[in-house]
């Protein structure tokens, strides 16, 4: 790990203009500099660099930030990447730092794991090819999708046994603990197999390392679902995986384009007739994190989706996130009722492939293809889609790209151009109103602020938080958020959905105005995108304040991964913190941000009660109610919290 001097003494040496200077061609202009931004195509520059302030900011595009932020833009680095790139460029010699005791308790919990995933692996592997249940059921049903025995190792297949505990059995008399079996999902609370009667498919990391595994029915069997995969563990974080991109990233490098389907089968299949750039988001829509990780390898993604309904939505829904991340996205839908494998094996690898060329269209045109076939001449279903282009439309970050697409969508759909682009702006403008909003809110805050903070009697209730809790509990709100907000709390929301319904109006009383906005811009963002934003989104928040929080959570102590750990399959990015129940730390984050703001309510409340002149008595009593709910309140969250708080008499 790059020990913090070390990242303190590259703070210090980097200029933004040199490392900028090293990709863009800069010219002065007054104190700052001007060049053509990087990140999206323009003629004329409006991307600056300010020396002063060790910034860059384009005002085409809108991205910004310091040195660190450019190198993991522009070079599509981790953080620690960068750290190490501009190390070099500015030969700083880099001190690792041990890391702590937690850290490295943490990494060898991970590598238990894996290491009891890996035994797993092997264990449904030789069922598969040893035993005569495994090769009568399991193998026999793999060559007859078509799948060889070569692309069956490949991947790793295979075949969990009917008896209720065999795998449980070989991993007690190897010596394997059971609780990490239990924790992994591969056996339930009754000591019981996961998978049983199932075929396997291991779900590899980027490393090829197995981080989870799916296990499916066979052949025309109906019990249970279709496919039953692992649980989210310490090492399996399902919207940070794709399906086979360990054995696809160096195609999707080489020939610079990723082809995502939905399918196990489908991935499987691709790479056996040589489409091995294909990888799966499996099951799940597409996440903002998959479309990250997949521009590390490329910026053009194809999605290639079954001919059915679900999958168009799915195609559609994954169109919006993967533009939003500045993709070049085609979309490519099968013909009715064939999946990739099925279509496949009925026209051969070199039809298919032509057809995925000639077939394959340009994001805005298949959505005006879409938009079109829906309207049929309905007026009201096509100003609805237009609408829902113009949005997609406006997401795009690359305003020259941005104005070539309207151009040719208003042709397709025989409308003016200027009435597209009118909406277009009106998508922008809203998004744009709404941080203004929230900017001038927080200026009516402050000014709101100063006067009551000086008039108001300070009062002297000894369990009153200190500003300092009441911020501390407001911060650790923001880490629960960006370090799990996109968690499942439950089955029916995440961890981000959850944390807002619970605060509520509650916002109105945070005291850091800046992390205030912070949670209105996110939640807003997860009210237009129904997803999660990407890490980025919170290390290059145009707040320095944020993004060097975010930094902080995402990587303690400014620390890193050894490259050991890289090797072993734990990317950065999926690191995980201490606390790897996130649910209870959602709870408990949650209660104890809310404590200090019923403390505040309380405080409030009982300032009113004292100015309320006693003749006032209905007033009085409504007051008096108030205090009691919030007292309870109060006492409730405090017990949760396994806190003892003295009620507050009055
Ligand atoms: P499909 O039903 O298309 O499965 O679901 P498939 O992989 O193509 O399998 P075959 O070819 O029909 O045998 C697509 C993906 O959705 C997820 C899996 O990731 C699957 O690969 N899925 C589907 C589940 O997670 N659970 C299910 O019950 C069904
Ligand atoms: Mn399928």
């Amino acid at each position: 790990m790059i020990s913090p001097s070390t990242i303190r003494q590259i703070m210090d040496a980097v200029r933004i203009e040199e490392v900028v200077g090293d990709f863009v061609n800069l010219k002065r202009r007054g104190n700052n500099l001007f060049g053509l931004c990087p990140f999206h195509s323009e003629k004329t520059p409006s991307f600056s660099v300010a020396p002063s302030k060790n910034i860059f900011k384009c005002f085409g595009c809108g991205r910004g930030g310091d040195a660190v932020h450019f190198i993991m833009e522009h070079e599509h680095y981790t953080y620690p990447e960068a750290l190490r790139y501009l190390a070099a460029k500015y030969n700083i010699t880099i001190e690792e730092r041990e890391p702590s005791p937690e850290e490295r308790e943490a990494a060898q919990k991970e590598e238990s794991l894996y290491i009891v995933n890996e035994f797993a692996l092997r264990f449904f592997q030789q069922q598969l090819f040893e035993t005569r249940e495994g090769q009568t059921i399991g193998l026999s049903y793999f060559k007859e999708r078509g799948f060889s025995e070569e692309t069956i190792r490949r991947f790793g297949l295979g075949y969990a046994p009917k008896a209720g505990n065999s795998l449980l059995q070989a991993a007690r008399s190897a010596g394997y603990k059971e609780e990490l079996l239990l924790e992994l999902g591969l056996i339930t609370q009754h000591q019981r197999d996961f998978f049983r009667e199932r075929v396997i498919f291991p779900i590899f990391n980027l490393t090829g390392k197995p981080m989870a595994f799916a296990g499916r029915l066979l052949g025309q069997q109906t019990r249970g679902p279709k496919y039953i995969n692992s649980p989210e563990s310490p090492i399996y974080d399902k919207s940070r995986s794709l399906y086979g991109i360990s054995l696809a990233q160096r195609s999707i490098r080489k020939q610079s384009e990723c082809l995502l389907v939905e399918g196990y089968t489908d991935v499987i299949s691709l790479h056996q007739a040589g489409l091995d750039r294909a990888v799966a988001s499996s099951g799940t829509s597409l996440t903002s994190n998959q479309v990250q990780f997949i521009r590390r390898f490329s910026p053009n993604l194809t999605i290639l989706y079954d001919g059915d309904s679900a999958g168009i939505q799915a195609a559609v829904r994954g169109l919006n996130i993967a533009l939003e991340q500045d993709l070049n996205v085609k979309v490519a839908i099968l013909p009715e009722g064939e999946d990739p494998d099925s279509y496949l094996r009925k026209v051969g690898p070199a039809e298919f492939e032509s057809w995925l060329q000639e077939k394959a269209t340009d994001f805005i045109l298949f959505k005006t293809e879409r938009l079109l076939e829906k309207a049929q001449g309905d007026p009201i279903k096509k100003t609805q889609g237009i609408r829902e282009l113009s949005e997609s439309l406006a997401l795009l970050p690359d305003p020259l790209k941005r104005a070539m697409y309207v151009k040719e969508a208003a042709r397709r759909l025989e409308m003016e151009e200027q009435n597209l682009v009118d909406e277009v702006n009106r998508q922008i403008k809203k998004r744009l109103q709404q941080l203004e909003r929230q900017r001038k809110n927080k200026a009516r805050q402050k000014e709101a602020d100063r006067p009551q903070a000086d008039t108001r009697p300070t009062t002297q209730a000894p369990q009153t938080p200190s500003p300092d809790t009441a911020q501390n509990s407001e911060t650790e709100l923001l880490r629960l958020l960006i370090l799990h907000g996109n968690k499942a709390y439950d089955e029916t929301q995440s961890v981000a959905q959850y944390a807002f319904s619970q605060i509520g109006s509650l916002l109105d009383l945070f005291q850091d105005q800046q992390l205030k906005n912070t949670l209105l811009e996110l939640w807003e963002y997860l009210q237009k995108h129904q997803s999660f934003p990407p890490t980025e989104y919170f290390l290059s928040h145009p707040q320095s304040g944020i993004s060097q929080l975010a930094r902080h959570f995402l990587f303690p102590d400014w620390g890193e991964m050894s490259p050991e750990w890289e090797k072993r399959g734990i990317l950065l990015i999926t690191q995980e913190t201490p606390e790897q129940n996130h649910h209870k730390d959602c709870d408990k984050t949650l209660a104890h941000f809310l404590l200090t703001k019923y403390h505040e309510l309380i405080q409030q409340n009982q300032q009113r009660i004292q100015q309320t002149p006693p003749q006032a008595a209905e007033e009085l009593e409504k007051y008096m109610l108030v205090q009691h709910h919030l007292l309870e309140k109060r006492k409730e969250l405090a017990e949760k919290l396994g806190l003892v708080v003295p009620g507050n008499r009055l």
